[in-house]
């Protein structure tokens, strides 16, 4: 049973509303926590048996310095602080890294709760884009939205992200498919702490008569104004949408313009992603449903980390990727949620973890690496992902005296606190 003081803060005002930002201090210590547990190792991405090694130490503390963590260890070890710290209770809780989301679609207005029913009564994805509805139907709200209601909109999910435990999330613009809206988008990500990746190949919008055409207009005439916002590009390489020639001429131009390349490929149909993936050497392929035994014996050798997106599997009731074969031949892995208003209207890492777990057969600790230094290695960002000394001090209390929770919890309430560079930044009662 959890004490009733678990995850309190001393020497905090009592007037701060549970939730909000607490003031910045130069040290705080989360003490008396069941466990700490975090990916082993100090490298990345992590493969193979490396995936499964988890540290985890109990009756343990975590001492954060100016957003920075300054040393984990064993409550009997600690000695005198010596200064003033903030102390925040851990009794009953488990600590993991901040987790880290690195595929999302979070830049969309509107919704399509009609188009989940359609498919309901059997209506399938293609047919609905075909049709002119799925991307393109967001695509039309999100150009009616303006600039002012994405940086909202963003802000609203970035805000359901963090109560689920992520601390860093990537975003994607691709519901503007012309200049002004896709700019917004990534805008919009970066305003609200987002890493902005272009997709401005997720779909081709009505005013082009086809792929090509659409592929040469925006790299004229976007890409100069997104590689100055975003990290990465990103190209719905698919039947209907994008073919490999022109992922290929699409993502040649955007990596010219400095950008790390990325892949939504092997979503529904396997046509040649995975080969386009290491030929260019993108920093990760993303979906992976359809990949067969070559693609995952190919990508086993490559550095192109398969980002795997269970709840888009479930929500389109497509086969599941395969974790279990990628791990076991060697690939490097992460998973993400792929948040977006069609294919998995979901922003629950703990979820995702859980799928992966059940669905994809990858074990609690590889799913743990998948979500926090793996999906950090996808965004470029080595300063997270991991509890251990001079990381960034993103951490997730969990309300269970097991780590493990995280994905045994399925859809449970798990997370109590989340603390952001050594903030509290979300806090349930
Ligand atoms: O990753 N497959 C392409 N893009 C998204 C879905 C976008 C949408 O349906 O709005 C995905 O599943
Ligand atoms: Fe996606």
């Amino acid at each position: 049973m959890r004490p009733a003081r678990a995850g309190s803060t001393c020497r905090v005002s009592p007037r701060e509303p549970v939730g909000r930002r607490t003031p910045a201090v130069s040290r705080l210590l989360v003490r008396d926590l069941a466990q700490v547990a975090t990916p082993a190792g100090a490298t990345a991405p992590l493969r193979g048996a490396a995936l499964r090694e988890v540290d985890v130490v109990e009756d343990a503390y975590v001492l954060v310095h100016d957003g920075t963590i300054e040393a984990v260890g064993r409550m009997g070890d600690l000695g005198s602080l010596g200064e003033e710290v903030e102390e925040l209770d851990g009794r009953g809780l488990s600590a993991i890294p901040g987790l880290v989301d690195c595929h999302t679609h979070p830049a969309f207005a509107g919704d399509r709760a009609n188009e989940f029913a359609l498919r309901a009564r059997g209506a399938t994805y293609e047919e609905l884009l075909a049709a002119g509805g799925g991307i393109l139907s967001t695509t039309r709200a999100t150009r009616a939205a303006g600039d002012a209601a994405l940086v909202e909109i963003v802000a609203r999910h970035r805000d359901a992200m963090l109560a689920h435990g992520t601390t860093t999330f990537e975003g994607k613009s691709g519901y503007g498919l012309d200049r002004d809206t896709e700019l917004a988008q990534l805008e919009a990500v970066r305003e609200a702490g987002g890493v902005p990746t272009w997709l401005g190949a997720h779909a081709v919008p009505p005013e082009h008569p086809d792929a090509d055409a659409y592929v040469d207009w925006a790299v004229e005439h976007v890409l100069p104004d997104a590689a100055r916002i975003a990290v990465a590009a990103d190209v719905f390489v698919e039947q209907g949408t994008f073919d490999v020639e022109q992922a290929r001429r699409y993502l040649l131009a955007c990596r010219e313009a400095g950008l790390v390349l990325r892949i939504h490929g092997d979503q529904l149909s396997e046509i040649g992603a995975v080969p386009l993936a290491i030929e260019l050497g993108a920093r990760s392929i993303d979906h992976l449903e359809a990949t067969g035994p070559d693609g995952v014996a190919a990508l086993a050798s490559s550095d192109v980390v398969g980002v795997l997106l269970p709840v888009a599997a479930l929500y389109l009731g497509r086969p599941m990727p395969p974790g279990r074969a990628l791990v076991d031949a060697g690939a490097a892995i992460a998973l993400a949620t792929d948040f977006n208003p069609g294919s998995a209207f979901c922003e629950s890492l703990p979820v995702v973890c859980t799928l992966a777990c059940t669905q994809l057969r990858l074990t609690p600790e590889e799913a743990l690496a998948a979500c926090t230094v793996n999906a950090a290695h996808v965004l470029g960002l080595a300063d997270r992902g991991r509890i251990a000394a001079g990381h960034r001090a993103d951490l997730v209390l969990l309300d269970a005296p097991d780590w493990r929770h995280l994905a045994y919890h399925l859809a449970g309430d798990v997370v109590r606190t989340v603390i952001r560079e050594g903030r509290v930044v979300h806090s349930r009662a």
